[in-house]
């Protein structure tokens, strides 16, 4: 991390997804003295609230240097008690099992060659926090895969999502994989810039009605059996 200046306009501004999905995690899941998990942690602002909501402790994972360093600067000035680590989602395997996983990934079907042209999800691509790859699946598919393994028996995992990332294949890919999963809430949203700029790739390619503007957003909770 050091070297990093802090560029607060590279750290995604938490928006509708980050407050529903914090919404699902104060209204769905025990929090008090558990074990917590925020993947793609961004601004920190989820792990912030499950901290306050008292969980045990709360892990956060990201790989843009500037979220990192943005989150832990917020965590330190508000008192709150989060572990904030630089490093793909894909690590907190390796401090796994956690009672509680909540998770908004970049999830945005994005035109191929798009923006910075680093690919979606890789190291040092802090530009492009909604960007999922091209069905905006670059991490629900490999998280959904594996999202037991992160978690305690009873333990649940909280993820928020675009309905153009395919919400019901998240629900069978969790189910296949032995999860109790299902939407427990949801939302319409107005485009913001980042899906304004897919929209007439989202058009050309049959994904989006021409015109339509707003999209469904929906949490998806998956408990894993006690
Ligand atoms: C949609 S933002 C969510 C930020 C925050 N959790 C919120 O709700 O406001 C997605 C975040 O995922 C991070 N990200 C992208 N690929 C990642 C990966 N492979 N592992 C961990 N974090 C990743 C981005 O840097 C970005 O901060």
């Amino acid at each position: 991390m050091t070297g990093v200046a802090l560029d607060a306009t590279a750290v995604y501004r938490p928006q509708q997804d980050s407050h529903l999905l914090i919404r699902a995690v104060r209204e769905s899941v025990p929090v008090v003295g558990r074990r917590a998990l925020d993947l793609c942690s961004g601004s920190g602002v989820v792990a912030m609230a499950v901290a306050g909501l008292g969980a045990a402790s709360v892990t956060g994972f990201d790989i843009c240097a500037h979220a990192v360093r943005y989150a832990r600067t917020r965590a330190s000035v508000a008192g709150a008690r989060v572990d904030v680590r630089l490093g793909s989602w894909t690590q907190a395997l390796e401090c796994a099992p956690f009672d509680v996983v909540a998770c908004n990934p970049p999830s945005l079907p994005t035109e191929p060659g798009h923006g910075d042209g680093a690919p979606p999800g890789a190291w040092g691509a802090p530009s492009t926090p909604w960007n999922g790859g091209p069905d905006g699946r670059v991490i629900l598919d490999p998280l959904c895969r594996v999202a037991a393994d992160m978690l305690t028996a009873g333990g649940t995992l909280l993820l928020v999502q675009s309905e153009f990332a395919d919400i019901e294949r998240s629900l069978r890919q969790l189910s296949d994989s032995g999860l109790d999963a299902r939407v427990v809430l949801s939302d319409q949203v107005r485009f913001g810039t980042a899906l304004a700029e897919q929209a007439r790739w989202l058009e050309r390619t049959g994904r989006l009605a021409v015109g339509r503007r707003q999209q469904t957003i929906a949490v998806i909770q998956a408990d894993k059996p006690a």
